[in-house]
């Protein structure tokens, strides 16, 4: 039975542009801009850092779980980058190929270290971190990405709006609708 798959949800390794990228194909589509790391924060009143700091990994992963569990329950429809890690669990996989067309933006490890290289701001990647860190990480990552990714798009060298172009043209390409009055069914 085909589904109505209406979202489009960013994933990828920390530093690859899903924020950037989610808020130029919320421009282009009409689509409420979402962010569950953004959407987590507001849930529990508290930065993501000091959630890592005081309550641990396993509770933030949990906090992404529920949160993927109300959004398939709801009647989505947004663009919505997500946590670098929220891929690392089977069901968050699942619930994302439920409530949208998942697009997996990849970058170098080497892009990535410059990208955020004064970034103080997530807990499980130092600022400054070197590329092999970063590639050792996104290694061990990267089925968890694949498996739930409908569209991989490389974004090293490209600027926010070709990426967005890119993944438009490509969503359209394999008879994805992102206009708001659309119920296409993929
Ligand atoms: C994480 C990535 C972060 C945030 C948290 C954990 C990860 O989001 O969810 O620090 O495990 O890769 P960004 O990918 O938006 O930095």
């Amino acid at each position: 039975m085909n589904e109505i798959r209406r979202s489009i949800i960013l994933t990828g390794y920390m530093g690859c542009g899903k924020t950037t990228v989610g808020r130029e194909l919320s421009l282009r589509t009409g689509k409420v801009l979402a962010d569950t790391d953004e959407m987590i924060v507001e849930r529990e009143n508290c930065p993501v850092p000091q959630i890592f700091a005081e309550k641990g990994e396993p509770y933030f992963r949990d906090l992404e779980t529920k949160l993927l569990r109300d959004l398939d329950a709801g009647e989505t429809d947004m663009v919505c980058s997500t946590g670098g890690g929220i891929v690392l669990r089977r069901e968050n996989r699942e619930l994302l190929k439920k409530i949208g067309f998942t697009v997996w933006l990849t970058a170098s490890p080497e892009t990535i270290s410059e990208r955020l290289a004064s970034d103080r701001e997530r807990p499980l990647l130092p600022a400054g971190a070197d590329p092999e860190r970063i590639r050792v990480m996104i290694k061990e990552r990267t089925e968890a990405y694949k498996e739930s990714a409908d569209l991989i798009v490389r974004t090293d060298g490209k600027k926010p709006e070709e990426i967005a172009d890119e993944i438009l043209d490509k969503l359209q390409g394999q008879g994805y609708c992102f206009e708001n009055s659309c119920d296409q069914r993929t």
